[in-house]
């Protein structure tokens, strides 16, 4: 296929040389935009033809080349020259190869600066909603394995040391609530760049009538943005995403973490699926925890990108620097491990079950039931800190005796307080303990019924 010229051929004196060509390049990467980008040249050459600037005709055949192109790029039948630099050109040529100078007419009003701000954006918005459809799938499975245990307990860990008994739906719940607020945090990303940047050109806008607003309703933007210098630099967007799915990652790393912890023969929680696990070249026993491993290995490079994406805005002169072309890489980045993460976690969190037994054989090891009887001692109307200091004591008994709290008679509680009574026995033990959490949000069994109904119906 001849090469059709790029337009600055006549400005400047010969191409860049084959390195410089594939240093500026950013084809072999936000090739993945094309969709996109065809989207924003229809809509815009669309609106050129509303307001006069080119035929009905001419647009007809400029969309119908656009569309042809996308068939070239999707069964790849279009051989993409890095030549071009970028998908934006890389477009607009083979257009021009097809339509000739009607094709040469689509650029008008328009700069590969607010071409590429509107792609991003475009690109992002479906980006989203494909995550958050993916992390709602990960809450439901959540959700679904919380149901199994909503009477099974386990303990909490404040420092990693034992501290109160809990519903083992409770602990798996509280991913729930991590996740539903990155969904929020999506969710606000998308609305904030949901508007179109296009028709800011290069960086001053155009003289041409452009019709800004008809544009950005074809794409299905809820506004336009108001200053031309800010539209074709901004990438708040870009690093509020990347920050977003930064989060998302540190939710699933603290996941995957708790599960390496609790699938050791240490803990003895859980047991992962033989699916998500590998095993050893050498140790025959082995059964390795790596998919989750490489979950928090892989937030890793979500976090870099969060970092190189600040760096890349942070020293640039206002308005568009070719700098910018690096965003591409740390969004993709960014978007491709939450992605591929969320649907492996999701994988795990079905694919899990509860050592419920294992777990219960030493549950009242670690004085789990010290805050509820210090508790108990406060509904008998001694003052709270009284009351820790009493338990203290007690606990410290115990531990000199290697016997539970439960197993001091009433006339060495007696000792401690005349407070505690022949029913405290009641409040002693995980189990007790558990059921009688009351407030709201606290990890019991009947809590953790509650919002496993309300996330049933929010996620169905
Ligand atoms: N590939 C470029 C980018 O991603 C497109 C914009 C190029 N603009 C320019 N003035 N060279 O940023």
């Amino acid at each position: 296929m001849a090469k059709t010229k790029k337009s600055w051929e006549k400005r400047l004196s010969g191409g860049p040389d084959e390195m410089a060509m594939n240093f500026v390049e950013s084809l072999s990467y936000d090739v993945r935009l094309y969709k996109y980008d065809i989207q924003g040249s229809i809509a815009h050459a669309k609106m050129l033809s509303e307001e006069g600037l080119i035929e009905e005709g001419e647009f007809d055949v400029i969309k119908a080349g656009l569309l042809e192109v996308q068939e070239d790029i999707e069964a790849g039948r279009l051989e993409f020259d890095i030549v071009y630099e970028d998908i934006h050109m890389a477009i607009e040529a083979a257009l021009v190869e097809k339509t000739g100078d009607i094709g040469r007419k689509l650029h008008t009003g328009r700069s590969r600066n607010d071409q590429v701000a509107t792609d991003m954006r475009l690109w992002m918005r479906d980006e989203i909603d494909t995550l958050v459809a993916k992390i709602k799938k990960l809450q439901l499975a959540f959700v679904e394995l919380a149901g199994k245990y909503t009477d099974s307990l386990m303990p909490a860990y404040t420092h990693l040391q034992r501290a109160q008994p809990i519903v083992i739906a409770a602990y798996l719940l509280s991913f729930v609530e991590q996740f539903s607020r990155d969904v929020k945090r999506l969710g606000n990303c998308r609305e904030i760049l949901n508007v179109s940047p296009l028709g800011s050109g290069a960086v001053a806008g155009s003289t041409l009538p452009l019709n800004r607003q008809s544009v950005a309703e074809k794409l299905g933007f809820s506004d336009i943005t108001y200053n031309s210098i800010d539209s074709v630099s901004d990438r708040d967007f870009c690093a509020e995403f990347i920050f977003a799915t930064t989060l998302v990652m540190t939710h699933l790393s603290k996941l995957a973490e708790d599960f390496i912890l609790y699938s050791s023969t240490e803990f003895g929680f859980i047991k992962t699926s033989d699916k998500y696990c590998t095993s050893s070249s050498m140790m025959p026993q082995k059964r390795n925890p790596d998919m989750l491993e490489l979950i928090r290995g892989k937030s890793g490079s979500v976090f870099g990108s969060l970092t190189a994406m600040l760096m890349i805005m942070k020293a640039q002169p206002s308005t568009y620097n070719r700098d910018l072309q690096e965003d591409k890489l740390h969004m993709f980045n960014a978007a491709d491990v939450a992605s591929s993460c969320v649907e492996m976690a999701t994988g795990i969190v079905s694919n899990t079950e509860f050592r419920v037994e294992r777990i219960a054989e030493n549950l009242d090891d670690g004085f789990l039931d010290a805050t509820s009887l210090a508790e108990y001692l406060v509904k008998k109307g001694v003052p709270f800190r009284e009351a820790h200091g009493i338990v203290g004591g007690l606990v410290a008994l115990c531990e000199k005796r290697e016997i539970k709290l439960s197993e001091l008679t009433i006339d060495e509680f007696h000792a401690a307080s005349k407070a505690i009574e022949q029913d405290v026995f009641d409040s002693l033990g995980a189990e007790n303990v558990v059921r009688e959490y009351s407030s709201t949000g606290a990890a019991g069994a009947s809590q953790a019924k509650e919002r496993i109904a309300y996330w049933k119906s929010e996620l169905s």
